[in-house]
């Protein structure tokens, strides 16, 4: 079953003016933004939810996590914190934001920083760390390290179990919960802020793909193997990674579109997004048709249309792709996946170089 889609040619001036040359292949389902001014608040789409009164900072990771320290400080989420604010590029979009200083208005802060509260005070701590992804860690940092007041050895079975599950309820987020970190992967690097790109002329989002981008440079799976190899995701991890982040990616664009109000850049941009994510997850679903989940998701997709003034469907047909995201992480686990091999990219395409483990030592 096919979803109802509001499908009308684009003309070729508005593609250009948007940056889609006229060579650029024309999908069927071109999109349109027909309607009308939309007035609503605009809630985030997809913020990390580090609550700054509860940030530790990177450095109290470090007491026990200095490889995976090491490995985040060769990163560009490190860097971010001195080189981005130095940028000709950074002011200048900062500028037409009204933003004075970037370290202290929330816009920028809450991609580019860690910010952290003390004494009523908030201020950026560090680039994109630790907390960024895992959360913030005050209700849950000690929990998490305590083996439940034993040591590793001679705590039970039952008692681990208990640990993480009480460190999930206070805001943990550990790599089992896959859909939960990508989702914050995406909250940044899709950049659904409607100002920000059209008035602000930031970009409309990375080139993002989940496998790619969390194998290079910000690899650290080094805790696991006692600081031995920072491993790399296996062939089933892969498959997970690969179809949750595109789930993720379709996720967040339908959101991302819902709040889109002007036809301009960033409309057309998460449109497009969208579109392209739902024709991989299509190729997804032919190729590993014994996950329904997948072409449901792409139904879900086409069950609201991608245009301006239609946030209501919108956030219905995300609300339904997430529910399949979250279902597929508790029911599979990659291995009966392998018809998506041929669909990931290989090691080549890792985004930056992962840091080798041990060379602390
Ligand atoms: C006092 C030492 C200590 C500190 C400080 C600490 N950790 Fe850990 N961390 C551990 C231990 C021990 C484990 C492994 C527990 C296990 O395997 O049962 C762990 C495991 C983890 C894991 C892997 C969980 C999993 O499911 O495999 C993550 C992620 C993590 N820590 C993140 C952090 C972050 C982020 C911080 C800072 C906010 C932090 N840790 C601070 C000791 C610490
Ligand atoms: C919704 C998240 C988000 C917000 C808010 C945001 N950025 Fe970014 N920014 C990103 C992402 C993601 C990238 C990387 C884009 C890519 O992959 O090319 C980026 C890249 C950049 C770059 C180019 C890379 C670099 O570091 O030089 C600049 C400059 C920049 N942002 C400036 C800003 C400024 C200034 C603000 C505040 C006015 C801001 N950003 C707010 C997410 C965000
Ligand atoms: C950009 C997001 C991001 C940042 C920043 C980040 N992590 Fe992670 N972390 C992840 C992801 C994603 C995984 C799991 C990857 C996977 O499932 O293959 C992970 C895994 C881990 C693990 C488990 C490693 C293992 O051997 O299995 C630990 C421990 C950890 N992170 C700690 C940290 C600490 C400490 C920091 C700060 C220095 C940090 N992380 C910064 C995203 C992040
Ligand atoms: C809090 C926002 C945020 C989160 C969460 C986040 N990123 Fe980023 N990421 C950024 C920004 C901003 C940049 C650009 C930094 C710069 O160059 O100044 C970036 C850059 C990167 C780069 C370097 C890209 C390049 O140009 O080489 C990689 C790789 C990356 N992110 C992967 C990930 C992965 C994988 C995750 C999730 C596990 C993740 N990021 C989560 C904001 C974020």
């Amino acid at each position: 079953m096919q979803g109802w889609e509001v499908i009308i040619v684009l003309r070729a001036h508005i593609l250009r003016s948007i940056g889609f040359g006229p060579k650029a292949p024309l999908r069927s389902s071109v999109l349109c933004f027909c309607g009308l001014l939309m007035i609503f608040g605009f809630a985030a789409v997809g913020t990390v939810a580090s609550d700054p009164a509860k940030i530790v900072g990177p450095n109290a990771c470090a007491e026990c996590h200095k490889q995976e320290v090491e490995a985040w400080k060769g990163t560009h989420h490190f860097q971010t914190f001195r080189e981005m604010p130095r940028r000709k590029e950074a002011n200048e979009i900062a500028e037409r934001m009204g933003v004075q200083r970037i370290r202290s208005e929330t816009l920028c802060l809450s991609c580019h920083y860690t910010v952290q509260e003390k004494e009523k005070k908030q201020q950026p701590i560090a680039g994109i760390s630790c907390e960024s992804c895992h959360s913030a860690g005050e209700d849950w940092i000690k929990v998490h390290s305590q083996f439940s007041g034993k040591t590793e050895k001679t705590e039970s079975k039952a008692e681990k179990e208990a640990r993480w599950k009480l460190a999930d309820s206070k805001g943990m987020i550990r790599p089992s919960s896959l859909y939960q970190l990508a989702k914050n992967c995406y909250g940044c690097h899709v950049v659904p802020k409607e100002d920000l790109v059209n008035k602000g002329g930031h970009a409309a989002g990375s080139a993002f793909e989940l496998v790619s981008w969390s194998q290079g440079e910000v690899r650290h799976n080094t805790w696991h193997s006692k600081g031995k190899e920072n491993v790399p995701a296996s062939a089933t991890h892969k498959r997970m990674l690969y179809l949750i982040g595109l789930g993720v990616e379709l996720e967040t664009g339908i959101r991302a579109v819902g709040q889109a109000t002007v036809r301009k850049r960033y409309a057309f941009e998460m449109a497009k997004r969208v579109d392209q994510a739902r024709k991989q997850l299509a190729a997804a679903a032919k190729a590993a048709p014994n996950v329904p989940e997948i072409a449901k998701m792409v139904e879900y997709s086409y069950s609201a249309g991608l245009k301006l003034n239609n946030e209501r469907s919108l956030t219905a047909a995300a609300d339904g792709v997430s529910k399949l995201l979250a279902s597929i992480t508790e029911k599979y686990d990659g291995s009966t996946m392998a018809g998506l091999d041929s669909l990931i990219p290989g090691p080549d395409k890792s985004k930056g170089k992962a840091r080798e483990a041990g060379s602390l030592n």
